[in-house]
């Protein structure tokens, strides 16, 4: 097991030997980070490519891009840093000059340097502007949305990014209250919405509000739908692409996306010939995601409800069958689990008052 990196900000990279493994990075490869961050999985990566290697560093967040430079400066010449939106992989990667590349890192959320420093207002245990951008030269904050949406909206989105079955309630409030210009302030009103017999055990009772506001303020849902396929095309025949997510929404479109890709053709069955001209690009190598060790969770709490999932790049000669190419995580000597998914889509309309939705395992969120 590697040692963990840290870094200045306290920033410690999640299930990293986990993507060492199944990334392979090989001396003289070609790699992206498309959420470089702090640099941590990049430092490790860059350790094992090196001499000839290059890493191609993606961050929307100038801040961390900065972070990432001093972190990586030993390696400076084998690193391309670009503040960019990962939505944009193909670009960055034609601009650094490459057609394709050996190996993709994902490692979604906010980092800890994000959510640690005050004024970039994405936590509520730290009062701050209400801002929440990762790219702070993007228009929108978190406090346009808190301060200009209606009830109805906010309530949709606190329900569908944030899974919170107070979300009506919630919602309610912060438009009794506002205008809301603090984290503290919106922390305050939430804890005042939900009835204190009902806050969450182990959580603060507004993360999940925060969590549903940052997905909504950055975009995130739309941005990693977009991106997948994109990073799948700019991967070489063999070359992987790595995901970490930190919720049962990010997973569930990795999940999606790496099945659809994986399948190609997605005619009626039946059908005489294909029309949807779709052709299968990767084969799925986590069955199951991989999860990270109890070990790992009790040294960083952040990692506790990290999962991964692998896709590997099909070369244009390669003959595919589904059972064939499937290989189950555990099979590797990983550790995996059932991902609990959420019925609820993003794009799902607002759930009416007093509806409950339907969650096919653990407790129902019920709107009040
Ligand atoms: C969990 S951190 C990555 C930490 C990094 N792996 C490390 O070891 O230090 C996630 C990073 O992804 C960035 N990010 C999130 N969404 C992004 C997007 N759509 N495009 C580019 N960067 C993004 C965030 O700004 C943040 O710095």
């Amino acid at each position: 097991m590697s040692a963990p990196h840290s870094n200045d900000v306290g920033h410690v990279p999640v299930m990293l030997d986990e993507v060492l493994v199944w990334l392979a990075p090989r001396p003289g490869g070609v790699y992206v980070d498309a959420t470089v961050g702090a640099g941590g999985h990049a430092e490790a990566i860059l350790e094992r490519i090196v001499p000839g290697g290059r890493l191609i560093g993606i961050d929307r967040d100038a801040q961390a891009l900065a972070v990432a430079a001093r972190r990586l400066a030993r390696f400076a010449e084998a690193v391309i840093l670009q503040h960019a939106n990962y939505s944009a992989i193909r670009a960055v990667v034609a601009d650094a000059g490459y057609g394709a590349v050996d190996g993709i890192v994902m490692d979604l959320g906010a980092s800890s340097l994000q959510l640690e420093t005050s004024d970039r207002g994405f936590s509520f245990t730290r009062p701050g502007p209400l801002d929440m951008r990762m790219d702070t030269t993007q228009p929108l904050r978190a406090a346009d949305l808190v301060n200009e949406l209606p009830e109805d909206t906010l309530a949709k989105i606190i329900w569908t990014f944030g899974e919170e079955r107070w979300a009506r309630r919630i919602a309610r409030t912060i438009v009794r209250r506002r205008p809301l210009h603090t984290t503290d302030a919106l922390a305050a009103a939430v804890g005042e919405a939900i009835p204190r017999r009902s806050w969450p055990r182990g959580i603060h009772p507004a993360t999940r509000t925060f969590q549903a506001l940052r997905i909504a303020t950055n975009r995130e849902l739309e941005h990693l739908e977009q991106a997948l396929p994109d990073a799948v095309g700019t991967l070489r025949g063999g070359g992987r692409l790595c995901v970490i997510t930190f919720h049962s929404l990010e997973d569930r479109i990795v999940k999606h996306s790496f099945l659809r890709l994986s399948r190609g053709c997605t005619c009626p069955p039946g059908s005489p010939t294909c029309t949807c001209g779709g052709s299968r690009l990767v084969r799925v190598l986590t069955r199951k995601p991989v999860t990270p060790s109890i070990d790992e969770v009790a040294r960083n709490a952040r990692a506790r409800s990290a999962k991964l999932r692998v896709a590997e790049r099909l070369g244009p000669d390669q003959v595919s069958s589904a059972d064939e190419l499937v290989t189950d995580a555990s099979e590797a000597g990983q550790h995996s689990a059932d991902s609990t998914l959420p019925s609820i889509s993003p794009n799902a309309p607002p759930p009416a008052p007093g509806l409950r939705r339907a969650r096919p395992r653990g407790p129902r969120p019920r709107l009040r």
